[in-house]
């Protein structure tokens, strides 16, 4: 949370930082601002409260001297409210330094007091300004920018990336990171620092990830980057593997949109590479098939809708490797002093790679000597680099804030990885490893096949819904997770209350809240892989309905059983019980987003959130 970007090259910056500043608005929308250095040397900066427009506007009404040093940023509130004078960039000394900061100061308080026993003014509520005037005061004392945020970020605790600049030292920026993210592009005569390589690939797609507790000095020549101490560091190169159009919204009404609609790519682009003559190849997991071997169980970690990938995962590993897998929200995980052991391995979920919550869960579980691995959509993410191992998703960037294709593409990674455990445990034949990797190959062009045939309707089912105030979700096995991820997905996006429950639990308290015309969306699992589990939610149905319950059915093709007991049905293709899924979330994504629609809100950057979770 909270966007970052830097520039320092012969261009005009504000361009630059501006549309760096878009691709990172997902990040956060309560306020942003930029600060340049101008051609005469002076340090100007325009900051507004609302989103990325309002400053736009505002510059574009009252232009600022444009120069070829500068910071940007987009802002999701912590300390004080989303206002201007809380917006960044934070300036100090006399209006000469910026400072742009994502994160949280967790002493900030005590070094306000410290610097206002000094005679240091605060004009702002944020944590930042203090690291602002810290290092006005430091830059006081040596006139050297690299070495007086030096000085200062060492005496920060919690968790920052934070940019600066001062006017004395145009085509200079510096950064530092502790826990939070910043990566390096490196172009030709110009350099940029952004919080993901959004902020700057249509400039250049060569980049470095730095590491934790590094410093990084960037001028239009050079790229330096240190540790906290002073000592030069290396740092590794990577490629993006995605150019700038494929985190544009291409004429899709939202990226929201687009994204769904990027589903079947998604899990098609997860298991490319991976998948030869009907075995599981996965380059990344190499030296790893004893450790595979030896586990004794797995903990997958993950937050929010990755956490839900989780839970079906869960279904699958543990019914093909016969490893006890187990799934916790990674904030729960790390308070509550889990068993660990080496014979643990570890799964971290997360689409940004960035999210603090599973990033110190992360940390926390190597600490205490378990192995992890990482299923990461993000490339130079802090997440994947502090794993022992990495399975990158390739769904392509992910910019609106309620995730989609990244979800069927961590079910996909999981799937992989659970056939290459099996198979390497000796736990499935090569014959039954074979029958699921067709299974997983032919789910993208099924999934297309949702969104050509329910599309439209379940926009116009989402438009006679316009003003339900609570919708609920059944599952049962891997439709439990599903009904969490529809009610998930309400919730962020349209703000109306919606619940996922297990079907088999609503006897045991939910059904008290059907009443007549309470809508109700029933996952139902195929007659034909097990009617046992079908005829349970089709019970349940009836009881719903017997209350008056409206109830819209996800069913397979065919599947006539439900329906003298559904208001409406949508379907899905055949496909086996444990890849339902990957097409039954397909619909409920759908009608998430065109309910949002139907309300008027605004799909990609819904209210108080914000994509990439960067504080506990
Ligand atoms: C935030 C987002 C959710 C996302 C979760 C985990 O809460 O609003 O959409 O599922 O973070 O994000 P991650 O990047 O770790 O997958």
């Amino acid at each position: 949370m909270c966007g970052i970007v830097g520039y320092v090259g012969p261009r005009p910056s504000q361009d630059i930082l501006l549309a760096g500043l878009a691709r990172l608005e997902y990040r956060g929308y309560d306020s942003a601002g930029i600060a340049v250095i101008d051609r005469d040397g002076d340090l100007g900066m325009r900051k507004r409260a609302g989103k990325l427009s309002m400053l736009r506007d505002d510059l574009e009404r009252h232009p600022l001297a444009d120069g070829t040093t500068g910071i940007g940023h987009t802002r999701w509130a912590t300390h004080g409210g989303p206002t201007d004078v809380n917006a960044h960039p934070h300036l100090a000394d006399d209006g000469k330094l910026a400072v742009i900061h994502n994160g949280i100061i967790e002493n900030f308080a005590d070094l306000k007091v410290e610097l206002i026993s000094e005679g240091y003014e605060f004009q702002s509520e944020t944590d930042t300004e203090v690291a602002a005037v810290l290092l006005g005061r430091e830059y006081a004392a040596s006139h050297d920018l690299v070495a007086a945020f030096r000085a200062t970020v060492v005496r920060l605790e919690g968790a920052f990336t934070l940019l600066a600049m001062h006017q004395e030292q145009p085509g200079l920026v510096v950064g530092a990171r502790r826990n939070s993210p910043l990566v390096i592009g490196l172009g030709e005569g110009e350099n940029f620092l952004g919080s993901d390589v959004a902020a700057f690939v249509e400039h250049t797609r060569d980049a470095l990830a730095i590491g934790q507790d590094q410093i990084v000095a960037i001028t239009p020549s050079g790229v330096e980057v240190s540790d906290f101490t002073g000592a030069a560091v290396e740092v590794e190169p990577f490629q993006v593997t995605w150019d700038a159009s494929a985190a544009e919204k291409g004429g899709w009404s939202s990226f929201m949109a687009k994204e769904v609609a990027e589903e079947p790519e998604a899990v098609a682009n997860t298991l490319r590479g991976r998948i030869r003559d009907g075995v599981v190849v996965i380059p990344e997991l190499d030296g790893l098939d004893e450790l595979f071997a030896e586990i004794t169980r797995v903990v997958v970690i993950a937050a929010g809708t990755a956490a839900y990938a989780g839970l079906v995962g869960k279904y699958a590993i543990e019914q093909w490797t016969r490893v006890p897998v187990e799934v916790e929200l990674a904030h729960e995980f790390r308070y509550r002093d889990p068993v660990l052991t080496p014979s643990t391995l570890v799964i971290s979920i997360s689409q940004s790679g960035e999210t603090m919550d599973t990033l110190m869960a992360v940390k926390y579980a190597r600490e205490r000597g378990a192995r992890t691995l990482s299923i990461c959509n993000t490339q130079g993410a802090t997440i994947p680099r502090e794993s022992d191992a990495i399975v990158y998703t390739h769904a392509g960037p992910e910019v609106a804030v309620a995730s989609t294709k990244a979800f069927v593409a961590q079910i996909t990674a999981l799937y992989l990885l659970g056939l290459h455990v099996a198979r390497v445990r000796g736990a499935l034949s090569a014959t039954e490893v074979a029958q699921h990797v067709l299974e997983l190959e032919a789910i993208p062009r099924k999934i297309a096949k949702v969104l050509d045939a329910e599309s439209a309707r379940i926009s116009q089912l989402a438009h006679w819904m316009a003003d339900t105030r609570s919708v609920l979700f059944l599952g049962r096995h891997v439709g439990y997770p599903i009904a969490l991820e529809g009610a998930l997905k309400l919730k962020e996006i349209t703000y109306i209350h919606a619940e996922g429950f297990a079907a088999g639990e609503l006897k045991h308290g939910p059904i008290a809240l059907i009443e007549p015309g309470q809508p109700v969306f029933v996952l139902v699992p195929s007659p034909r892989e097990s009617s046992l589990l079908h005829d349970k939610v089709v019970s349940n149905i009836q009881e719903i309905r017997a209350r008056g319950a409206r109830v819209i059915v996800v069913a397979e093709e065919g599947d006539a059983a439900v329906l003298p007991f559904a208001d409406e049905v949508l379907r899905i293709p055949l496909a086996g019980p444990l890849f339902e899924p990957l097409l039954a979330v397909v619909p409920l994504h759908l009608f998430a987003m065109g309910l949002a629609e139907a309300k008027g809100l605004d799909v990609d950057q819904p209210r108080n959130l914000a994509k990439s979770v960067t504080v506990e």
